[in-house]
């Protein structure tokens, strides 16, 4: 049987949203086998907004993979909501790998925020001033361990999860002025080097759905307001419908 991956981002909970989210996925376990959630699971990043999505994703019936996003780090409360992610049953990736086991074999699922910079050719380097060189080591430093994590992650099949995008595919729709903001080619670049089969990313609430790395590997963004459905079904060779 495929190995199917369901995948939404850019959830933005509140208090407001309590409850709102977890009926839209009754049933999921008959569709997919594993869900990615590709960060900005809050507004501000608060511990009470992470407390909204820990219940609502709480032993869901299959695992629940996530990554934070910027809003999840606004209010300096990361760590906390990641605790709350994991104490609710969820794996919370921060540019590490996390195996798991579906129909007989191992999907390897490697992740973390990302970051932004550019793309190649209209991109930031690690030139100046030392806040712009802090600025692209973040994501150097960000695709590296992506990198070491794929190259030592044995699975039978490998997918990246990210909040921002690797891709300017995925972006089409946003103002290009704020494409470095986005993401960065640098992320391609670390996943191409070492193959996947699949990247999902959030982030670029008007971008679309579909691109690909210059090395082939299919990018998907899911954030909520691209998708327009609760989530999005992959499988490790073509999209699903739901
Ligand atoms: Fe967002
Ligand atoms: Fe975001």
């Amino acid at each position: 049987m495929k190995v199917r991956i369901a995948a939404v981002g850019d959830i933005h909970m509140g208090e407001d949203l309590r409850g709102r989210f977890r009926p839209r996925f009754a049933g999921i376990e008959e569709r997919a086998d594993v869900l990615l959630l590709a960060g900005d699971l809050t507004r501000h990043g608060t511990e009470e907004e992470g407390r909204v999505v820990a219940d609502e994703f709480r032993d869901l019936p299959i695992p629940v993979v996530a990554v934070l996003g910027n809003h999840d780090y606004h209010s300096d409360a990361e760590e906390i909501i990641s605790v709350l992610l994991r104490d609710a049953g969820m794996i919370v990736l921060e540019d590490q790998a996390a195996v798991i086991e579906c129909h007989g074999e191992t999907l390897g699922i490697v992740g973390g925020k990302g970051f932004g910079g550019g793309f190649a050719g209209k991109c930031a380097s690690e030139f100046g001033e030392p806040e712009t060189k802090a600025f692209v080591r973040h994501t150097k430093d960000i695709a590296e361990r992506w990198r070491v994590a794929l190259k030592e992650t044995p699975a039978d099949h490998r997918v990246v999860l990210t909040h921002y995008s690797p891709v300017k595919d995925t972006l089409e729709g946003e103002p290009k002025e704020i494409y470095p903001f986005l993401g960065s080619y640098l992320l391609a670049e670390a996943v191409d080097a070492e193959g996947a089969d699949l990247i999902v990313h959030g982030h670029a609430h008007l971008g679309s759905e579909k691109g690909l790395t210059p090395g082939g590997i299919r990018v998907r963004n899911v954030a909520l307001p691209v998708l327009g459905r609760a989530y999005g079904v992959y499988s490790l060779k073509e999209d699903l419908n739901v």
